[in-house]
C-alpha cells in the first residue's frame, strides 16, 4: 500500500494532508525518512509520524456502532437463544460486543472482531467515557442530588468515581462514566432515591449515537476508528 494510503486509512490525516506530513520529511518507515508518498508499505513496516509510532491501518479489523434496542441481550451468542447484539448485525466476521449493555438499556453499543481494541475501551484503567441519559422515578431531581452523584455515590462495593451529572429535563438526566461496573447508572441513581426508568447510551468515547434508529448499525469509518482507540488513555 503507499504510503500516504497507509496513513489516511490509519486515521493520522487526510490523504492530502498525509502527502503533506510526508513531503515535510516528518515521515520515517523502519527508522528511516521517506519522502516519497507512493513508497510501497505494509502493516509490518514500523511506520512514524513526528516519532511517534502509527497503528497499522484499519482496513484488517471492522467496528459497527449499533443502536441496541431494549430486550437485546450483548453478548456474542446466548444458550436459551435469545437475540443478541451480534445476531442483529449478522455479519459473517466473528464480532464480539465491546462491553455490555442492560437487557433493558438501548442506545450505543459497538461490536468488533479487534480484541486488543476492544480491551482498551472497556477497561478501566483507560477511562474511556461513555454518556448515557436516564429517564428516573420521583421526580424532581434536586440540585443536591446531582452534586452526590456528580462525586461519588457508596455503592457496595465502594465509592464512584467522580461524574459528570447534568439535569437534561424534570425526570431525566445525564451522566458521563469512565468506569464500567455492573448496572452502575441504575445503582448510582437508586442510591441517590431515583429509581431508573429507562436508560439509554447516548455517546462512547469520541462517538455519539446521533440519529441512529434502535437496531440500526454502521460501520465506523477508519478516523472514527483511530479517534476510538486515542479516547482511551494509557
Ligand atoms: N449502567 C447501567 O446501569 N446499565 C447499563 O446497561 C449501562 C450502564
Amino acid at each position: 500500500m503507499r504510503l500516504a494510503k497507509f496513513l489516511a486509512s490509519a486515521g493520522v490525516a487526510s490523504r492530502r494532508a498525509a502527502e503533506e506530513l510526508i513531503r515535510a520529511g516528518r515521515v520515517q518507515v523502519g527508522g528511516e525518512r521517506v519522502l516519497d508518498p507512493a513508497k510501497d508499505v505494509n502493516a509490518q513496516d514500523a511506520v512514524t509520524v513526528d516519532g511517534g509510532p502509527v497503528t497499522p491501518p484499519a482496513a484488517e479489523r471492522i467496528v459497527i456502532a449499533l443502536h441496541k434496542p431494549a430486550g437485546v441481550i450483548s453478548t456474542a451468542a446466548d444458550p436459551q437463544g435469545r437475540r443478541t447484539v451480534v445476531s442483529l448485525v449478522g455479519s459473517e466476521r466473528r464480532l464480539f460486543p465491546v462491553g455490555r449493555l442492560d437487557h433493558d438499556t438501548t442506545g450505543l453499543i459497538l461490536l468488533t472482531d479487534d480484541g486488543e481494541l476492544a480491551y482498551r475501551l472497556t477497561h478501566p484503567s483507560f477511562e474511556v467515557e461513555k454518556t448515557y441519559r436516564a429517564v428516573v422515578a420521583r421526580p424532581p431531581v434536586h440540585d443536591r442530588t446531582l452534586r452526590a452523584l456528580r462525586n461519588g455515590v457508596r455503592l457496595e462495593e465502594g465509592l464512584t468515581a467522580p461524574a459528570r451529572v447534568r439535569r437534561v429535563g424534570p425526570d431525566v438526566i445525564e451522566i458521563t462514566i469512565h468506569e464500567g461496573r455492573k448496572r452502575q447508572v441504575r445503582r448510582m441513581c437508586e442510591a441517590v432515591g431515583h429509581p431508573v426508568r429507562s436508560l439509554i447510551r447516548v455517546r462512547f468515547g469520541t462517538l455519539e449515537l446521533g440519529d441512529l434508529r434502535p437496531g440500526r448499525w454502521r460501520a465506523l469509518s477508519a478516523q472514527e476508528i483511530a479517534a476510538l482507540s486515542r479516547a482511551a488513555k494509557g
